[in-house]
């Protein structure tokens, strides 16, 4: 093994412990000192220094919050202490109730200014416990029923914010709330938008999918944020308020939020309240306006060393409570309802509304779902409707108004034939009742297939628009996917604004196109549940759409992350002759059908086909993200828990628990040196070896 010269192992540890001084500067003191530009470059030397010398690499550098672990299932945690919820209160009265309660069992008059209550947001997230040994970040578990919940450690320690080191030596653990930030919720969705996927309804219900992912390099990809709020046994770390608390936590070098501060009596406490009202629906309070969804306010009775004599209620702290609003609705007309064609063919409704300001903006649509929908909120075009945000970015109708109709109201119409080919539409009652046009060759429905064949996150061709797609299909130039490719610069210059120019810059994007690797063309076909993720997944298992279209069930089911239904969707796909022309004509307008070509490899046996493999320890020559994607391409199921049915265990340096677990099974083993032999000596996949292959 290569010695590490001192000088290259010192400038690793000044970079580690500068590197988590400036994220404590911009994360928790909201006081950067350097740019973002010479962040990252401090961070690519680090790990510049620990891909070279792997020995180097410690479990809390900041580097390690990339995610690459996957997990099979989530492996239940019994929390410390439980973690309880809050009572509500949603209006004033209740909240005096409350503070009035809390002084009578404290058999005081409050003190003469009335009770010291630390107050902050209530963020709209999910709740998690971390615990700390010695410093460094070593488990996290969502809440689950309060008592038990689930270990979501490899997801937690990828949020930016969360330090994996404290600033002090200090065995803790703290909870606190992840939430996504409304200008990074935004920015996912319009990424989103731009790859053709699917919208996100709401950042929470965002944040809480992040969490619950297998694989963490999701997670990574995920921009979460967290604020700490409380601490488990503060009083025997000689802490005895909330604001000590936070204090506390600060110190330590956790996110928590800056707005939290002491209100003193009732008043404050109601002021607060209001401030946080007008900051909530938009507005800033002393130049201060708040950059994520709450929904309410905490109030927590300051003095910690008196929650013990207050006690709980079946279900709640009595010492704490959550404050919140009534959920703010408004009234507007139903003028009218338009239908949205999907490239599945499904109409679906959506509420075109009198313009209203709903919590500061204007809202002129809301989303109807489906046909069940508009028949159980009972509407009628002209009708007096509320609406509300309820967390999501479009708004819905929540009921019809009692205000009673004049006669002038009328039917919603629904449409009987598609508007774009004319085909009878048809009632769709798979899941919900919709209208569908049954015609897989409606133009409408092609503009909207080529569209996302085109966008981001599926072939990637640049500056070919929505507009784009329904100019070749009203020319006549595109009646299925694969003409896109037989298509001429000079038939595109043809076109009504098309320049000649951008006639040929579009004609050249689409042709390279064909260049774009497999999990891209699989992501085209447009298999029902199968997104990028699962389209990376398949290519990288199986290599080629051949192998995909022969897959049994079973085949499928057995690659991890594959699920039942997911499988049974991919067989039917394959089964419908259609599909398979569709594939026979991208194949034959040039595009990547298998990962590798020819490769000798691809032809024979897995190397380790369906064998479980733990990794563990450190290899020297390739970091756990490359061996992990050699492995699963070579047929294996990486896991990360040494279980007797583990087939082969490979561990490096550094290898602990793991290994003496291998050992004690009595399973096959090998050190850096057998696999070295095995990937020199038997022939695996890809054909044409990655540049950190052993030489
Ligand atoms: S203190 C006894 N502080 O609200 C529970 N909770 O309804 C102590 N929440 O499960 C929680 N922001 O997920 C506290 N600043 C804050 C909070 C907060 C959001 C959530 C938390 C909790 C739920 C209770």
């Amino acid at each position: 093994m290569s010695q590490v010269p001192d000088h290259l192992s010192a400038e690793a540890e000044q970079l580690r412990t500068e590197l988590a001084d400036h994220a404590y500067r911009y994360y928790v003191l909201d006081a950067p000192v350097i740019s973002d530009a010479e962040y990252d470059r401090l961070y690519r030397r680090l790990e510049e220094l620990e891909k070279q010398f792997p020995e180097l690499l410690t479990a809390d550098s900041i580097t390690q919050k990339v995610g690459g672990q996957i997990l099979s299932k989530f492996e239940p945690v019994t929390h410390s202490s439980r973690m309880y919820s809050l009572e509500n209160a949603l209006t004033e009265e209740e909240f005096i109730a409350f503070d009035e309660r809390i002084t009578k069992m404290l058999g005081q008059a409050g003190g003469m200014f009335g009770n010291d209550y630390f107050c902050e947001p209530k963020l709209d997230g999910l709740a998690v416990s971390i615990t700390y040994v010695d410093g460094v970040f070593s488990q996290a578990a969502t809440r689950g029923d309060g008592t038990v919940g689930e270990n979501v450690t490899a997801n937690v320690r990828t949020i930016a914010s969360l330090p994996l080191r404290l600033r002090k030596p200090v065995s803790i653990t703290v909870r606190g709330e992840i939430f996504i930030r409304t200008e990074d919720f935004a920015a996912l969705n319009r990424s989103r938008e731009e790859a053709g996927e699917e919208l996100y309804a709401n950042a929470r219900n965002t944040a809480a999918g992040s969490i619950r992912q297998l694989d963490s390099s999701v997670t990574a990809g995920r921009p979460l944020s967290i604020f700490l709020y409380s601490l488990v046994e503060a009083q025997e770390l000689g802490v005895t308020s909330q604001s000590g608390v936070i204090e506390f936590l600060r110190d330590c070098g956790l996110p928590v939020n800056p707005l939290g501060h002491v209100c003193s009596g009732r008043d404050e406490v109601l002021a607060f309240h209001r401030d946080l009202a007008v900051m909530r629906g938009g507005g800033s309070v002393n130049g201060v306006t708040l950059p994520y969804a709450i929904d309410g306010m905490v109030v927590k009775l300051n003095n910690i060393t008196v929650w013990n004599s207050l006690g709980f209620t079946a279900k709640f702290p009595r010492y704490m409570l959550a404050y919140k609003w009534p959920e703010a609705e408004v009234a507007t007309r139903l003028n009218d309802v338009s239908f949205q064609i999907s490239r599945q063919g499904v109409y679906s409704p959506v509420a075109e509304l009198e313009p209203v300001q709903l919590d500061g903006v204007t809202v002129a649509r809301a989303t109807l779902h489906n046909l069940d929908e508009i028949e159980r909120l009972d509407i009628m075009l002209g009708d007096e409707v509320f609406i509300k945000r309820g967390g999501e970015v479009i708004p819905k109708i929540i009921s019809r108004s009692r205000r009673e109709r004049d006669g002038s109201e009328r039917a919603i119409p629904l449409p009987s034939s598609c508007e774009s080919c004319g085909s009878e539409l048809e009632l769709d009652n798979e899941r919900s009742h919709n209208l569908r046009c049954p015609n897989r060759d409606c133009q409408g429905r092609l503009v909207e297939r080529i569209a996302y064949f085109a966008s981001r996150g599926v072939m990637d061709i640049e500056g070919f628009s929505r507009k784009t797609a329904a100019k070749l299909v009203q020319e006549g130039l595109v009646s299925d996917l694969p003409d896109l490719y037989a298509i001429s610069a000079a038939q595109l210059s043809e076109l009504e604004g098309f320049a000649e120019i951008s006639a040929q810059n579009i004609h050249d994007a689409i042709q390279a196109s064909k260049a774009q690797p497999l999990w891209r063309v699989i992501s085209a076909l447009e298999i029902s549940q199968v997104g990028s993720q699962t389209a990376k997944l398949l290519a990288r298992r199986l290599g080629s759409i051949e192998k995909l279209a022969a897959a049994s069930t079973e085949d499928l089911e057995k690659i991890s992350g594959i699920g039942k239904v997911m499988a049974e969707d991919i067989r039917a796909w394959f089964a419908d002759e259609r599909n398979m022309q569709l594939v026979a004509g991208l194949a034959s307008a040039g595009l990547m059908m298998s990962e590798e070509a020819d490769g000798e490899a691809d032809s024979g046996p897995l190397l380790f086909d369906e064998k479980t493999v733990v990794l563990t320890g450190t290899i020297s020559f390739a970091s756990r993200d490359q061996l992990k994607d050699w492995l699963e391409l070579n047929g294996a199921k990486a896991a990360s828990s040494v279980s007797k049915k583990t087939h082969i265990v490979i561990a490096g340096p550094g290898a602990g628990s793991k290994l003496e677990k291998a050992q004690g099974f009595g399973l096959e083993i090998w050190d850096e040196e057998k696999l070295i032999e095995v990937m020199r000596t038997q022939p695996s996949r890809p054909a044409v070896k990655p540049d950190w292959w052993p030489a």
